[in-house]
């Protein structure tokens, strides 16, 4: 049977159709993108390419990263977690969309299932499905408040057989909520209890509005089975640069590099250089960005008549109510992209969030915000 007409089944199962009917309709539109999780922030002086020239161009990095960044990355981890990483427990990846692929192809087999607590960031469903693997989907973030929700009993009554691990990401994008110390021990119950590894996207560590969130991957009773993500993208404004590390157990950091090597061999050398500084010496222009994104924040939630979040760069809308008049979420998605305002809708968050739209509080300056907040109102509460 001839192959050339057919891409993989793996991959024709990913597209993401609902946002990109959207974004079909917006093109060529002057709408307000808050739809994706970028900054309008100038990223740190610093971290700027210094040298387009000579080898750092012409010549591989290590696979395992440039020395300056990994040890630049051993010095963050420690200052914020106090933890000494073995170096060779250390990779350096292009960013955490990749850090995650390359995490997936090594501790996962085909067939196997990631607990997937949703509402979740859209891409790791993708991720785990390209590898064969199954994102089994958990209704969490929304119900960490309610009344008898047990998040231990939640995870418990989806492992199988083929658990493999559980997916941690907290400040959670979309809702920026985190977990408490007593649902980060409940996880840690679940994965000693079943052998699993937990996979811990750091990605938003850093940006929190009034305290930062409780450790996660750190805890005595995640670090042994902790695989660790952390990303450059959000906290130093360096998304376009695509660098971010992971660390882990050394077994598992051994599968990790096997798999980098033959995925992208090494992360952009230059970009390395940059994202080195950015880590080294960029904490003032975060704490400047961590303001600026909170009073962004309450702002939003202010305008929206929803809790502002405990942190990350998303707001999360219920708009099931519109539902309920007879209104498809994808109906508001148009009307408020009518009024200018390109939003993400809620079910590339999870099957279960059709009703509910995504807002990035991060992705434009304050003016333009407010411009975009005053549009949505009249549509999301008018
Ligand atoms: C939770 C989460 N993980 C990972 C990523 C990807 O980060 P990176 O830009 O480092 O690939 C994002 C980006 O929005 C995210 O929100």
């Amino acid at each position: 049977m001839p192959r050339a007409p057919r891409s993989s089944p793996l991959a024709s199962g990913l597209s993401d159709a609902v946002f990109s009917q959207l974004a079909a309709k917006a093109r060529g539109r002057d709408a307000i993108a808050l739809h994706v999780g970028d900054t309008y922030l100038e990223p740190p002086e610093l971290a700027r390419v210094e040298a387009l020239s000579g080898a750092h161009l012409y010549a591989y990095a290590p696979v395992q990263g440039e020395p300056s960044l990994l040890g630049a990355a051993r010095d963050f981890v420690h200052r914020r977690h106090g933890v000494e990483l073995d170096p060779a427990t250390v990779q350096v990846v292009s960013g955490a969309t990749a850090g995650l692929s390359v995490v997936s192809e090594a501790l996962l087999d085909p067939g196997d299932e990631l607990l997937l607590p949703a509402p979740y960031w859209p891409l790791i469903r993708g991720i785990v499905q390209k590898r064969g693997a199954v994102p089994v989907e958990i209704p969490v973030f929304d119900r960490l408040g309610e009344a008898g929700f047990d998040l231990e009993a939640e995870l418990e009554a989806r492992v199988t057989e083929k658990t493999a691990a559980i997916y941690v990401n907290s400040p959670n994008n979309p809702t920026g909520a985190v977990y408490a110390e007593r649902e980060l021990a409940a996880i840690a119950r679940v994965a000693a209890r079943h052998e699993l590894w937990i996979w811990c996207d750091e990605v938003y560590e850093d940006l929190w509005l009034d305290e930062p969130p409780p450790k996660t991957w750190s805890r005595p009773d995640f670090i042994e089975r902790a695989l660790v993500v952390h990303s450059l993208s959000k906290a130093y404004g360096l998304a376009g640069a695509r660098v971010g590390f992971v660390h882990g157990p050394l077994s598992a950091m051994a599968a990790v590099r096997s798999v980098q090597t033959f995925s992208t061999y090494c992360a952009p050398r230059i970009l390395q250089l940059g994202a080195a500084r950015a880590l080294a010496e960029g904490d003032a222009w975060l704490e400047s960005a961590r303001a600026l994104y909170a009073s962004a924040a309450r702002e939003a939630a202010d305008a929206l008549g929803v809790e502002p979040p405990r942190g990350g760069g998303f707001l999360f809308v219920d708009v099931r109510e519109r539902r309920r008049a007879g209104e498809s979420t994808f109906a508001l998605l148009e009307r408020c992209l009518d009024a200018g305002v390109l939003l993400t809708p809620g079910s590339s968050s999870g099957r279960d969030y059709e009703g509910w739209v995504r807002l990035c509080y991060t992705v434009v300056p304050p003016e333009e915000l407010r411009r975009a907040l005053t549009a949505l109102r009249v549509v999301l509460r008018g």
